[in-house]
């Protein structure tokens, strides 16, 4: 209820001592509370319940204000170029802009009402969907009540989470986690636990990887195009990776296990703080690392007293089908596991997933930053977790995901453009070949695909070292009745190239 505080019937001011006006009822009543608002610069008294568990009504309920869209193409380029740095500008995947104005669960709508079926999840981010119904609730509860509230405090929100997280993880350890805001800043933080516990510096990570922008993060990153002209980490040292189609053993173990042992042995002091790797290399084009090099990895990293870190940013949270995190395909078990991007579902949340033994290493330094740990971000996390084991996404994946790989593979054998399908459950790859014999790339087919695969209605991504290589990984909740959708757009899109 409000009363504007005119309405002498109701309420008069009178001058407190302190020289603030004070509002003054002709009774009390019950169970009802005040508070003098002012709109406009007009006071009004608004008076409410308390009983049964109300939440109180803030100061600004009256303000209705509403944010204003400018929807026209031209003012929202011309606004971006004049008013975001050129870091921020610079990376648009399509010649011209693509605008999104609505999403839900697989589908996207940009700002003329056409649709699209998504098949890149905001780079990997929405796992169970655009505004899931589920953590759309889960989100707005946790902002109706405390938007945030920082590790210093206690608040059971982030405690669920991590205690659900760490389920996700094998049995037989005690795992603890850290919680922040994004892919890269794990990755420091991984980075920083293991030299701290090891009281190592050399880490090693593989050519053709991708681990975020950061300072730490560039440093371990392996493609060129990512790493700026500046003093990056030191001791990190760069081994080939085992792409069985592009690497240079090609597809057998062996030797680049043996470059792992000479870079240790010639490259490095021979003591480790550890060895980052993506289970599938993400913007690298979706390169699945082969059996055995993980485990071989670990067992010559461990020898050298460092860790095993795994990046799971963009395999993990059940995408690849098979299992939650896709390094448990190859029957390991890493000492840190870095996760981001899909565990909130569009909500900026991460974590770094840590043996607590480990994680002991950091005990007595402070370590502080502000946004971990953020209660909207963990309940999303947390219902981010339940969608996926109640309507079974994991599994989806591998059926759905099954599905568009046949699509791509039998695409494969039609247009020799493609020199290879590859990928698991939600996460693929076509690599564009100018000969299949040669293998070179050929991006310039690529960005006109690119481009064609837009018009036929499909979001993806182009990616890879060589910028040849179609990355398409939809949303986990994707469904069999888009693959006949998908299967039409990508042979249109082949067809009219
Ligand atoms: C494998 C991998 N690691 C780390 C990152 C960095 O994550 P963020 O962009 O959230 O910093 C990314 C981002 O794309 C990634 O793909």
């Amino acid at each position: 209820m409000v009363i504007p505080t005119q309405a002498g019937d109701h309420a008069t001011w009178s001058e407190s001592r302190n020289g603030c006006r004070a509002i003054k009822f002709p009774q009390t009543v019950g169970n009802h509370a005040t508070r003098i608002v002012s709109v406009a610069g007009i006071r009004y008294v608004q008076v409410y319940d308390l009983g049964a568990g109300q939440a109180m009504p803030s100061q600004f309920d009256h303000d209705q204000h509403e944010l204003e869209l400018d929807w026209d193409t031209d003012a929202i380029v011309g606004r971006r170029n004049r008013y975001y740095a050129a870091s921020q500008r610079a990376f648009v995947p399509y010649q011209q802009p693509l605008i999104f104005s609505k999403g839900q669960d697989q589908y996207l709508w940009d700002e003329k009402g056409n649709r699209y079926l998504d098949c890149l999840s905001q780079n990997l981010t929405i796992s169970v969907g655009y505004n899931n119904p589920v953590v759309t609730r889960a989100v707005t509860r946790q902002a109706q009540t405390l938007q945030h509230c920082t590790t210093m405090f206690f608040h059971p929100m982030p405690a669920h989470y991590a205690e659900e997280l760490t389920r996700t993880m094998p049995a037989g350890e005690e795992w603890v986690v850290h919680l922040m805001n994004s892919g890269a800043e794990a990755i420091d933080m991984a980075l920083l636990l293991a030299r701290c516990y090891t009281g190592n510096i050399d880490t090693l990570s593989l050519t053709n990887s991708y681990h975020g922008a950061t300072f730490g993060a560039q440093s371990v990153t392996g493609i060129g195009a990512f790493r700026h002209n500046v003093p990056l980490l030191g001791g990190i040292q760069f081994v080939p990776v085992p792409d069985p189609y592009r690497g240079i053993h090609g597809a057998c173990v062996e030797p680049y296990l043996d470059d792992l042992d000479a870079s240790i042995h010639y490259a490095t002091s021979g003591r480790l703080a550890g060895m980052l790797l993506e289970p599938i290399q993400g913007y690298g084009g979706i390169i699945p690392l082969p059996e055995g090099y993980i485990s071989g990895a670990l067992e010559r990293v461990h020898a050298a007293g460092g860790l095993l870190i795994v990046d799971e940013v963009q395999s993990g949270m059940a995408r690849t089908g098979e299992h939650f995190w896709a390094f448990q395909k190859h029957a390991i078990v890493p000492d840190i596991v870095v996760a981001a991007k899909g565990l909130g579902n569009g909500y900026p949340l991460a974590a770094v997933i840590v043996k607590r033994e480990i994680a002991e290493a950091m005990s007595s330094k402070f370590y502080f930053h502000t946004y971990g740990a953020n209660p909207v971000n963990c309940a999303a996390g947390r219902a981010v977790l339940h969608v996926i084991e109640q309507h079974m996404l994991q599994q989806r994946a591998r059926e759905v995901g099954g599905a568009l790989l046949a699509v791509l593979e039998e695409l494969q054998t039609r247009h020799p453009v493609i020199g290879a399908v590859r990928g698991r459950g939600m996460m693929m790859a076509i690599e564009l070949v100018k000969n299949r014999d040669s293998r070179e790339p050929d991006p310039e087919t690529m960005l006109r695909l690119f481009e064609k695969t837009r018009e036929f209605g499909l979001v993806a991504s182009k990616s890879g070292a060589y910028r040849n290589v179609l990355r398409i990984c939809p949303p986990l909740c994707m469904q069999m009745d888009d693959v006949s959708f998908f299967a039409d757009a990508i042979n249109k899109s082949f067809d009219s190239l």
